[in-house]
């Protein structure tokens, strides 16, 4: 690891111009300082994006499968070094390194996969309406692509928007969140090690100025976001100012609808797995239990019985279940929803305070909890809280289930556990949430389907899969006349000459 990260700045490791930095601690053990990187002011931002409009003019007419080969070399080295990049992401974010491995390798099922876009990327061709006149469809790129992304997922998520980025063409600027340093610099320092030209990526690292100016910056043509739903809406609110394109990835209060015919133990490992994985910090955790009455005793036992057993602790050690939150306003924010949901009347069946003892003190650490007796309009019910919490709400069939599934802010996931084929197919249908699991927690998105989410969620727009390359490029039609005459498209027709086709 190194002393200091630097911005990557057409191609070059350098020191900010504002030189202002930024120190991310351990969030398992705030006395260790893990990486000390750039807080990037206005200039850096500019500089950026000035190498990325340089590069731009030969990276877009470099064929698309040479393009990709950088991207497949890049997700050789990342696999070869994919346990030393999973302790970084421990070390920096705290989530444990089983759950780390997994986000690297996320990354690198991201790279592989828009690796083999290169040689795809179709568009249509389809028959002209006149003769001797062909059409088709080619994607072009939009330019330069700001990618400002979260610390949750500091492998996987940069490489959703990088990856599909640089295949279609663009170059981009890429501002990691300052709880997740190390993660970027190792990313970037692997795609300049797979080969990418000098300002095809840049690299500027900072808070919100940066994120800020980088947005306003009149030369980035595409803004990818993913983050919170208040600083989300005011990038739209930019973007929308000034036409530039835009997507979108925000919250989510993710429900797992147990019904009375479910595998109740099933749901369990699945509520278990959603709720307290990576402590709750996935846009995708399931927040809400929505559970039939006849097996709600049975599924909250066992799910507070299995939330009381989780270990907690540092996430390099193998046998921890749970690691710390990111930060002190991470914790304090949990702790605040602790007194909104007591006053509300819900009850804290298991967890409700930060975990001490055993060194727990030294990070940010929060017990696992429940809360039962939930009515689904509470704010602890409604609001994102990014913790290691989840509620149980219970209904009395699948259609109250859904209403209460859908009756939320945000639409990312959702899931459904039962046996009964008709209700899940029912379910699938009126859920309205962008993905949907079928006996299955919310959590576990593959790469080569459109991630995303409805209402306050996202924009419309989808990361991964084939969805990702219409985030990431525009359409432009071609028509070629090989004819010799002039044509015209609904004019020229038998039966504007006299002629009735009638
Ligand atoms: C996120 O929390 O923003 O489906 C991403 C999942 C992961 C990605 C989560 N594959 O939970």
């Amino acid at each position: 690891m190194p002393q200091k990260q630097l911005n990557y700045i057409n191609g070059r490791w350098s020191e900010p111009r504002s030189d202002a930095w930024i120190e991310r601690e351990d969030p398992a053990d705030t006395g260790e300082i893990v990486a000390t990187f750039p807080d990037s002011g206005q200039d850096d931002v500019a500089d950026a994006v000035a190498a990325a409009a340089d590069a731009y003019e030969s990276w877009r007419f470099t064929p698309a499968p040479r393009r990709a080969e950088v991207l497949f070399r890049a997700a050789e080295i990342m696999a070869a070094r994919k346990e030393e990049l999973s302790r970084d992401v421990t070390i920096e974010m705290g989530k444990v390194l089983k759950e780390a491995r997994g986000d690297v390798q996320e990354g690198i099922d991201m790279a592989y996969y828009v690796a083999g876009e290169g040689r795809r990327m179709w568009g249509q061709t389809t028959p002209s309406e006149l003769p001797s006149k062909f059409n088709m469809t080619v994607r072009q790129p939009h330019g330069i692509v700001a990618a400002i992304t979260p610390w949750n997922f500091p492998v996987a998520i940069p490489c959703w928007k990088l990856m599909p980025a640089l295949v279609t063409g663009n170059t981009a600027v890429f501002k990691p969140s300052p709880f997740s340093p190390l993660s970027a610099y190792n990313l970037v320092r692997i795609l300049e090690e797979a080969g990418l030209p000098p300002g095809v990526v840049n690299l500027v690292f900072g808070g919100d100025q940066a994120g800020a100016a980088l947005v306003e910056e009149p030369r980035v043509n595409m803004v990818s976001f993913t983050g919170s739903l208040e600083v989300g809406r005011e990038i739209a609110a930019y973007c929308g100012r000034y036409n530039k394109r835009l997507h979108l990835e925000m919250g989510g209060k993710n429900a797992i609808i147990i019904l009375d015919d479910a595998d109740v133990d099933l749901a369990i490992e699945g509520a278990v797995w959603s709720a307290f994985g990576t402590s709750g910090q996935r846009c995708t955790a399931a927040s809400r239990m929505i559970v039939q009455e006849r097996v709600a005793h049975a599924f909250t036992d066992g799910l507070v019985g299995r939330a009381k057993a989780l270990r907690l602790g540092n996430g390099l050690d193998e046998d921890i279940d749970v690691g710390p939150v990111v930060n002190q306003p991470a914790i304090e924010k949990i702790e605040r929803y602790m007194h909104v949901g007591r006053d509300e009347g819900a009850a804290v069946a298991c967890g409700g305070a930060r975990a001490t003892g055993n060194g727990l003190d030294r990070g940010y650490f929060f017990q696992p909890t429940v809360f039962t007796d939930v009515r689904p309009q509470m704010r602890v019910a409604q609001e994102e809280i990014f913790g290691p919490v989840t509620d149980i709400i219970t209904c009395s069939d699948l259609e109250q289930a859904v209403e209460i599934n859908n009756g939320v802010q945000f639409g990312l996931s959702s899931a459904i556990f039962t046996r009964d084929v008709s209700k899940a197919f029912k379910a699938m249908e009126r859920i309205t949430t962008g993905i949907v699991y079928i006996n299955a927690g919310t959590i576990g998105a593959e790469v080569h389907l459109p991630f995303g989410g409805t209402r306050g969620t996202g924009n419309g727009h989808r990361e991964a899969g084939q969805a990702a390359l219409d985030s990431y490029s525009e359409w432009k039609t071609v028509y070629i006349d090989y004819s010799g005459r002039l044509q015209k498209a609904q004019i020229d027709r038998p039966d504007s000459s006299g002629t009735s086709v009638r």
